[in-house]
């Protein structure tokens, strides 16, 4: 027998426990990672032959076993054996099992240690990439919803009070500015896993002539790992990753508690589609805003990897431990979590359905515009403290009356701010006035938010 697990038992002369095989086990999560583990094997395989340590015959037969095997994985056929307690040693059991002898020379020069360090790195650049392809859609998204609300007026708000009109359009501008240095760090992250551990062997490097350089241009790393302890040891790119993750789910759990509050019935200012929304099993008119609602609980487990994943780490000494097969199931949740809750984000944000008046409507009550009627007055030659203290007592006179500011007279705003006011203040007293005035960089102003879509469509 080729295929048991004695292949690895080496100078132990007990077979493991049953509890020991059952506990030190991880074919049943990280054989998710069989493509990478194959491709991975190939490119060490071809390299092998290629610096004569495996002749073209025996590369050939490795190289066709292991494509057999990666069919037999994808069609469901393969059958996965826990005693050979993970993906490494269950491909090359197969392998010896199809091809029989030539198949124990696939892990010549390698160890698992550098073979799972380089797995996971090309499993996370894959991930990497989809969800980088997600982000650019969603980023998309949001300007193209941005473009069509670059004039909807809605309150902005401080302290969840209403403070000052703002466009629906800047407001989603400053969702894109998060997720657009959300990419950014993927895109840092991806470069630094993008190196090829390969090579390192167990801890120390390995006595055949190997040309690492080549392999990493097979698998389309940037470069070879320069030193082989760190290489079989560094897990920061799962860190890195789970960092940038948890960041990004925490952009997503404000947005949510955004469209949680504005699809509530005292906002009222969006209206999510029925078909992202689910009912009540008692209530029967209820519409429960579900999707934003879990996205927004999801960011606490991907915190939690972050956390598990840095942990793990910290009282590691060189080299490889063990402890780092604990990497993968924090790392593929990570993945998994954030694949989902941009899929969903990406469903939720182009339906959305705005309430323009509802918007308007509250961006008119609570004195939105004091903030403008004080610049008013400081352009008409008021130190600004002292418009600051006008409008104040202007703002509590209208309370008093039960009125807004624009629906003062005029002579009573000139006894409460002064005489320089004039019917050209009830201009600056309109919203609309309001954030047409903001017409600078970052600005609110209509005409600020089309340029900065423009520029925008040029960041992704
Ligand atoms: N399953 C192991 C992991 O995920 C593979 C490496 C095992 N190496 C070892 N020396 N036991 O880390």
């Amino acid at each position: 027998m080729n295929t048991d697990s004695r292949q690895i038992r080496g100078r132990l002369r007990e077979a493991p426990d049953a509890l020991v095989e059952r506990f030190t086990a991880s074919v049943a999560f990280d054989r998710r990672l069989y493509r990478q583990d194959i491709r991975g094997s190939i490119a060490h395989c071809r390299m092998l032959g290629r610096v004569g340590v495996l002749t073209g015959g025996e590369v050939d037969r490795i190289v066709d076993g292991l494509q057999r095997i990666r069919a037999e994985i994808d069609d469901g056929t393969f059958v996965w054996r826990t005693e050979l307690e993970d993906v490494h040693m269950n491909v090359e059991g197969r392998l010896v099992e199809l091809i029989g002898e030539t198949g124990k020379k696939l892990h010549t020069g390698r160890s698992r240690n550098d073979q799972v360090a380089t797995d996971v790195r090309l499993y996370l650049r894959d991930a990497i990439d989809g969800i980088l392809a997600q982000e650019n859609a969603l980023l998309a998204a949001l300007l193209d919803l941005a473009e069509r609300h670059r004039a909807t007026v809605m309150p902005g708000y401080t302290h969840l009070q209403a403070a000052q009109p703002v466009t629906f359009g800047h407001h989603l501008l400053a969702w894109f500015e998060m997720l657009l240095r959300d990419r950014g760090r993927l895109l840092d992250c991806r470069a630094r896993a993008n190196v090829l551990p390969l090579g390192a062997g167990a801890l120390a490097g390995t006595t055949f002539p190997i040309d690492p350089r080549s392999v990493a241009e097979e698998l389309g790393f940037d470069a070879v790992a320069e030193n082989s302890l760190d290489a079989v040891s560094d897990r920061d790119f799962a860190i890195e990753f789970s960092a940038a993750a948890a960041m990004t789910m925490m952009h997503f759990s404000r947005w949510c508690e955004e469209l949680v509050l504005w699809n509530s019935q005292r906002f009222s200012f969006i209206d999510l589609p029925d078909r992202f929304c689910t009912g009540s099993s008692i209530m029967p008119q209820k519409k429960n805003p579900d999707v934003p609602e879990l996205i927004r609980g999801k960011a606490g487990r991907v915190y939690g990897h972050l956390l598990a994943l840095l942990t793990l780490m910290k009282g590691q000494p060189l080299a490889y431990n063990k402890d780092n097969q604990e990497d993968k199931e924090p790392l593929f949740d990570a993945v998994d979590t954030l694949e989902g809750c941009l899929a969903a984000m990406l469903g939720l944000v182009p339906n959305i359905e705005v309430d323009a008046q509802a918007m308007r409507a509250a961006a008119v009550e609570g004195f939105t515009t004091a903030t403008d009627f004080a610049d008013y007055l400081v352009r008409k030659g008021q130190p600004f403290r002292d418009a600051h203290g006008a409008v104040g007592r202007a703002v509590a006179h209208a309370v008093e009356q039960g009125k807004s500011l624009d629906a003062l007279p005029l002579e009573t705003l000139r006894d409460l701010a002064g005489p320089d006011v004039e019917a050209d203040v009830f201009d600056v007293l309109s919203v609309d006035g309001s954030v047409a005035a903001r017409e600078h960089v970052g600005g609110t102003a209509p005409e600020a938010v089309s340029r900065a879509i423009a520029a925008a469509r040029n960041r992704i």
